[in-house]
């Protein structure tokens, strides 16, 4: 016996959209609505039309075919278009985006925003006027651009016990240690290379520096635990100090140095706990995340029921986020023709714990005079903080050595105080670097 043919959905009245900002991932939205159009009127039904685009420049050419009076400067015209149903905002940063979206909110129109900035310090209040109003409020685009992790987290996972959610979602710093890994080049020049391929900005401070993956870290935060975790939540240490001994000290102890963002749901005496911070990690060569590799991103998500997952993809770049964008709008214009809208389900403030009460294993390098009785001193100091040595390794230099050690699990205070107490010893000569290690706990 034969399926019968599926019927193809008869597209109803177009669903007209309005887009703020016309860069990489707008240019490449209007792109994908037009390949695209046809093939999704027959799955979904929504026939999807570009009505407006509010840009900063008419004149700049952005490579997309647009009729006639599409373009204008006035992103707010675009909003209380009538002739506009759903508006994309790609604008970035917090003002104007956060007013345009609260505009169109309040006209009654779904919004899609890719805008992380936006959603981590004033998510809270767009989900609330966007539940008020009974609209969409779709980010897929947010956090590591083409990946599905958004809508996963708030609904494939809405039932689950998510205990922990581990992130490479800065592909700038995952090339730049990819070949200080691979190559062996220096900080320096790997940053250059990122540069030149247009995938670190000039000033790529908010990349490097872990702004860009704290801001991230929130909005996954959020969405795992069904808390409310803004960016000023996020503890972060940016890669710019890491050295390439610091790798080759990985490498030789089967690790990887990936700047990771940690989102974890922890027990605190007055209730769950969340855990939020975005810092270099040694990840080991076997856990999945090592293997994420070039400017690659991946959300690796623990749950009680589920177990292990692991999300992977392109992070960046205008199609894969444009295509992040499309899915939410489809679904937005679905949603518009049915009447109905998705929560988002953020629920109060969470109780965030310290960063001097986060806990992780450590690996150090000391460097100390090599002579009887140094070894003692310095595990006198650690067995001094309750900080316990997992495995521990000393080479040679001249008439010095470097201890290289990794602790078992240690609470940040702990270790700080260790590693004061250390450098006060007369035969240390110094602490260098100190680098939590994820993913193999114990
Ligand atoms: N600059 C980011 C990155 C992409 O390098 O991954 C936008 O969030």
């Amino acid at each position: 016996m034969t399926e019968p043919e599926p019927s193809a959905a008869r597209p109803a009245a177009p669903v007209r959209v309005g887009l703020l900002g016309c860069g990489n991932v707008g240019a490449a939205l209007v792109g994908l609505v037009e390949t695209r159009r046809e093939a999704i009127a027959a799955r979904s039904g929504v026939d999807l039309e570009i009505t407006r685009v509010a840009v900063r420049s008419l004149t700049r050419d952005r490579g997309v075919k647009l009729a006639d009076g599409v373009l204008t400067t006035d992103a707010a015209a675009v909003v209380a278009d009538p002739e506009v149903d759903v508006v994309v905002e790609v604008i970035g940063g917090i003002e104007p985006a956060r007013e345009l979206i609260l505009d169109a909110i309040a006209a009654g129109k779904p919004v899609i925003t890719a805008n992380k900035e936006l959603l981590a310090n004033h998510g809270a209040e767009l989900a609330a006027a966007a539940d008020e109003k009974g609209v969409d409020l779709l980010f897929e685009a947010a956090v590591a651009g083409g990946i599905p992790i958004i809508r996963p987290l708030r609904e494939s996972l809405a039932g689950e016990d998510v205990t922990r959610v581990m992130g490479i979602v800065n592909g700038t710093t995952n090339f730049i240690l990819t070949r200080m890994t691979e190559e062996g080049t220096t900080y320096a020049e790997a940053l250059a290379e990122a540069q030149s391929l247009g995938y670190a900005e000039r000033d790529p401070t908010a990349d490097v520096e872990g702004y860009d993956a704290g801001a991230k870290a929130a909005i996954i935060a959020s969405l795992a635990f069904g808390t409310r975790v803004v960016a000023g939540d996020v503890y972060h240490e940016g890669i710019s100090s890491i050295t390439a001994a610091d790798i080759a000290s990985a490498a030789s102890l089967d690790h990887v140095i990936k700047l990771l963002a940690v989102c974890e749901r922890l027990e605190g005496p007055d209730g769950a706990e969340v855990a939020v911070r975005v810092h270099p990690a040694m990840v080991p060569v076997q856990h999945p995340l090592a293997g994420v590799r070039e400017s690659f991103n991946a959300v690796f998500v623990e749950g009680t029921a589920v177990g292990d997952l692991m999300f992977y993809g392109r992070g960046a770049g205008g199609d894969p986020t444009g295509s992040a964008v499309l899915g939410d709008l489809v679904d937005a214009a679905v949603n518009l023709h049915k009447g109905a809208h998705a929560t988002i389900g953020m629920g109060g403030r969470a109780q965030i714990r310290p960063i001097d009460d986060q806990q992780s294993p450590f690996y150090l390098s000391i460097d100390v005079v090599d002579r009887p009785g140094v070894l003692r001193s310095i595990a006198e100091v650690f067995e001094r903080h309750g900080v316990s040595i997992r495995s521990l390794e000393q080479e040679g230099i001249g008439d010095a050595a470097r201890i290289v050690m990794i602790t078992h699990r240690a609470r940040e205070a702990d270790l700080q105080a260790t590693v004061t107490d250390l450098r006060d010893l007369p035969t240390v000569h110094r602490v260098g670097s100190i680098i939590r290690v994820v993913g193999a706990e114990g």
